[in-house]
């Protein structure tokens, strides 16, 4: 299966999918990443994937008139790479209709945090401002909300007394890269079906 990965920052859930491929081999994990795209430049995430020594594209939101013609650019150059599957590692921008047309379905993102509690931006700030006991992270079919899309799966992260966002978010990505490894590849070897709020991986 061919993977576009989407990202706007350090990129280090794509640093664990394109470990994993280079340990296993893209045949026995079921994948290969065909293209890294960002809607910024000069984001680690982006040097990650030219040190890996694959193809790059970036939309950036203010390079067009409107909104809309952002989000056609985006399906656009996503599309050029022929993509199985689309994850979105950190991908800090809301995809519209004209993706979604394009993908829907085959878009996947992960969220610090356990949807439905505190989506949005500040997933990994909002839950420790509330005082939750226990947060994670949550690896989701994207749909047109933000991040209230089908549930793939779910990792749990105790919050710590002690704890302030950055440590919080570190702990979170430790289990954030393993849980979207795993269920990039499970999705990617085995297909799966979306009923409703269910998914099913075969
Ligand atoms: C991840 O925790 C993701 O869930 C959130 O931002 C972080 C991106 O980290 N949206 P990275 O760019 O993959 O290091």
């Amino acid at each position: 299966k061919r993977l576009v990965v989407l990202v706007s920052g350090s990129g280090t859930n794509l640093q664990a999918l394109l470990d994993a491929i280079e340990t296993v081999g893209s045949e026995a994990y079921g994948a290969e990443i065909v293209a890294v795209g960002a809607d910024r430049e000069g984001i680690e995430g982006l040097a990650r994937a030219e040190r890996a020594g694959l193809p790059t594209f970036v939309c950036k939101v203010k390079d067009f008139g409107a909104r809309e013609e952002w989000d056609a650019a985006l399906a656009e150059a996503t599309d050029a790479y022929e993509p199985d599957l689309i994850v979105s590692a950190g991908f800090m921008k809301i995809v519209g209709k004209e993706f979604l047309a394009r993908f829907g379905g085959r878009v996947v993102n992960t969220h610090p945090a356990l949807l439905p509690s505190f989506p949005g931006a500040h997933g990994v700030r909002d839950a420790l401002a509330y005082g939750a006991r226990v947060t994670g992270c949550t690896v989701h079919f994207v749909d047109d909300g933000v991040d209230t899309g089908p549930i793939i799966a779910q990792g749990v992260v105790e919050i710590l007394d002690e704890d302030d966002e950055s440590a919080l978010h570190e702990r979170i990505k430790e289990v954030e890269r393993t849980l979207l490894v795993d269920v990039v590849g499970r999705l990617a070897r085995n297909g799966y079906r979306i009923e409703g709020r269910k998914v099913v991986i075969q």
